[in-house]
């Protein structure tokens, strides 16, 4: 039988867009053995004191992610049986040339991803200086097409963006104001997983209901709950 796959793209350790997701069989059976550890682990590990705290579960390497999938099963499913309240992390960690966008397709896919249907997935990659100045570096994507004229780093804090608060410091009128920069950000990615057959009222009360518990959070704590941007600014040009 001829194959008619093209050759595998250059990538990181493991080749990329998807190559390596599709040819890893080996690397997945090779891991089952493995399984029944996870499944005591995750009946085993302490659970946060706190009721409502997150528990992180972190996966070193994940490649386009498609032998991450039954392992994280694994521990969501134990995890969740114990305690249903105790939010759940996933983080999936590799080197930066790693073929990502493979593994948050995955993530987002109903058909092929752990948490469809059960969680919201909100993949995020924040890059630091050094990954945003590296496609204007000699032999970067960008070199010599264009360049980076100046450049900083900062850390932003966005309790400075409502100046009410900074001034007057009521935790209530700030909360209100930033659950719904929130919201903004976030209620089309969480809430797309509601069920669509779901009366519209009834999604209508479970989007109020989690705002209106966020927003009391944010009062109760607006210090913890203020983001703290590290935000990269590039100035750049194409080469005279
Ligand atoms: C053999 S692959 C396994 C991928 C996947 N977990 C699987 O089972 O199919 C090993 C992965 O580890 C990643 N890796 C190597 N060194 C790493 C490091 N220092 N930190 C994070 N990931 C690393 C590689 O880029 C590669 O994607």
């Amino acid at each position: 039988m001829v194959n008619t796959e093209p050759t595998p793209p250059k990538a990181s350790v493991m080749a990329g867009r998807g190559y390596y997701s599709r040819h890893s069989e080996p690397q997945g059976a090779a891991a089952a053995p493995g399984f029944g550890y996870l499944a005591a682990a995750a009946a085993a590990v302490p659970l946060p004191a706190e009721r409502f705290a997150p528990i992180t579960i972190a996966d070193y390497g994940c490649a386009g992610g498609t032998n991450e999938v039954r392992p994280m099963e694994i521990l969501l499913e134990g995890l969740r049986t114990r305690r249903p309240s105790t939010p759940i992390n996933v983080l999936h960690t590799d080197l930066p040339e790693n073929d990502f966008g493979s593994l948050f397709a995955l993530l987002a896919d109903p058909a092929r991803s752990y948490p469809t249907g059960r969680e919201p997935v909100y993949p995020t990659w924040n890059r630091t200086l050094a990954e945003f100045l590296a496609p204007f570096e000699p032999g970067g994507a960008l070199s010599g097409a264009l360049e980076v004229v100046e450049h900083r780093f900062d850390i932003t804090d966005d309790a400075r963006a409502y100046p009410q608060f900074a001034s007057d410091g009521d935790a209530e009128t700030f909360a209100a104001a930033y659950t719904a920069f929130a919201r903004a950000i976030t209620e089309p990615s969480f809430f797309r997983w509601l069920r669509t057959d779901r009366p519209s009222g009834e999604r209508d009360r479970i989007i109020a209901d989690f705002y209106r518990d966020l927003q009391a959070r944010i009062a109760a704590d607006p210090v913890t709950a203020t983001c703290h941007w590290r935000v990269a600014t590039l100035r750049i040009r194409r080469p005279a």
